[in-house]
């Protein structure tokens, strides 16, 4: 059989993970590498020698052998580069975010339906098998109606300079937020600073309000002592934590919750009485599969058997919309921003 031939650009910090998971797969070779930067292409040559290397994308898209691209490139680059692919035909998967603007983002998607081609996002923690666990147990109801969740993302560097924390890290906790709770919010509220470059704010903390009273708060930070990811999902029954950094124990469900026992209509002070619960803490087993791997076999899948992508043009937008109301609410100090 023969295989897909595929093209990567950009080859900086996270390229190189996608060269590994293709040269991994039985079914693509990665036969193009482009990046603006000798010194990158320098690496991928010598680690892959076969590879053609190019510091033009465009020299990607005029072979005709060439059935899908994977672009890595610093998210301004984002719209560009796309465009470029999808005009000429190639399936896209393109890392997170999307692109730097909402209506950038409609006009891929439109150009991909136009041009008949995939277009997938690297939303990469919803093909996380301890965020597919999640996921299941909000939706069998094991957690109870959703009440609040707290996500953070802190460490130290890396720092970018064309995007701020807010742009670079926020996506995969937006992406999550939204696949948990399976709505949109209705108003963000943000506040942040810049602390190392003038106008690219180095910690951005967001409140989300989404519909049935639930309360989303996020910390995006790299200026940070130690690596912290995880997430507290609150509800009505249970509560989950997710460490995502953790060695061992990455998920635990706490049986706990604190409710009102007796309904406040008709009762007074006396009667008024809230019951703390504090239960067994449950270790799930949870797979572990690589999730880039799963991302990545999700999109060929998509691209041979005309399949649409889960994290598509319509979810990576969704997710660079909420973004922008964010960014909107840092511009306008900390205004509350409806969606
Ligand atoms: N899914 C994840 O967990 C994850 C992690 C890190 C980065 N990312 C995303 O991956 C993308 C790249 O991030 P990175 O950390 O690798 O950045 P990086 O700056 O380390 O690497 C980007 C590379 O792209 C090259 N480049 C820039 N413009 C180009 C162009 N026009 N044509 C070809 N090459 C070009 C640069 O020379 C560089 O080698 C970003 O969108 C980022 O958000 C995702």
């Amino acid at each position: 059989m023969n295989k897909i031939q595929l093209g990567l650009i950009g080859y900086g910090y996270w390229g190189p993970n996608f060269a590994r998971v293709i040269s991994e797969s039985a079914t693509c070779a990665l036969k193009f590498c482009a990046d603006v930067s000798e010194k990158s292409l320098d690496r991928a040559k010598k680690k892959y020698p076969s590879l053609i290397t190019t510091k033009d994308y465009r020299d990607i898209l005029s072979d005709n052998d060439i059935k899908a691209v994977i672009i890595v490139t610093p998210t301004k680059t984002h719209y560009q580069v796309a465009r470029e692919c999808i005009l000429a035909k190639k399936h896209v998967f393109i890392e997170k975010p999307l692109c730097h603007d909402v209506k950038e983002a409609e006009e891929l998607i439109a150009l991909a339906q136009d041009n008949n081609v995939k277009l997938m996002v690297g939303h990469v923690f919803l093909f996380n098998s301890a965020v597919k666990f999640i996921k299941d147990q909000i939706d069998h109801g094991h957690i109870g109606r959703l009440r609040h969740l707290h996500f953070q993302r802190r460490n130290l560097g890396p720092i970018r300079q064309d995007v701020n924390v807010l742009w670079d890290l926020s996506p995969h906790d937006i992406s999550m937020a939204l696949h948990f709770i399976g709505q949109r919010p209705l108003s963000v509220i943000a506040s942040g600073e810049s602390f190392l470059q003038k106008g690219i704010h180095d910690v951005v903390s967001a409140s989300l309000k989404f519909p049935n009273n639930i309360m989303v708060n996020m910390i995006f930070s790299w200026i940070d002592p130690v690596k912290v990811r995880d997430i507290a999902i609150v509800g009505e029954n249970k509560m989950i934590l997710f460490d995502d950094v953790a060695q061992s124990e990455r998920v635990k469900i706490f049986n706990k919750n604190a409710n009102i026992i007796k309904n406040t209509l008709d009762v007074n002070f006396g009667e008024y009485q809230i019951s703390m619960h504090s239960g067994d803490i449950l270790v799930p087993a949870i797979d572990s599969k690589e999730p880039l791997k799963e991302e990545f076999n999700h999109f060929i899948d998509c691209v041979v058997g005309d399949k649409k992508p889960f994290t598509d043009g319509e979810n990576g937008l969704e997710v660079v919309r909420i973004i922008s109301a964010i960014q909107r609410s840092l511009d306008q100090n900390s205004t509350l921003v409806k969606l």
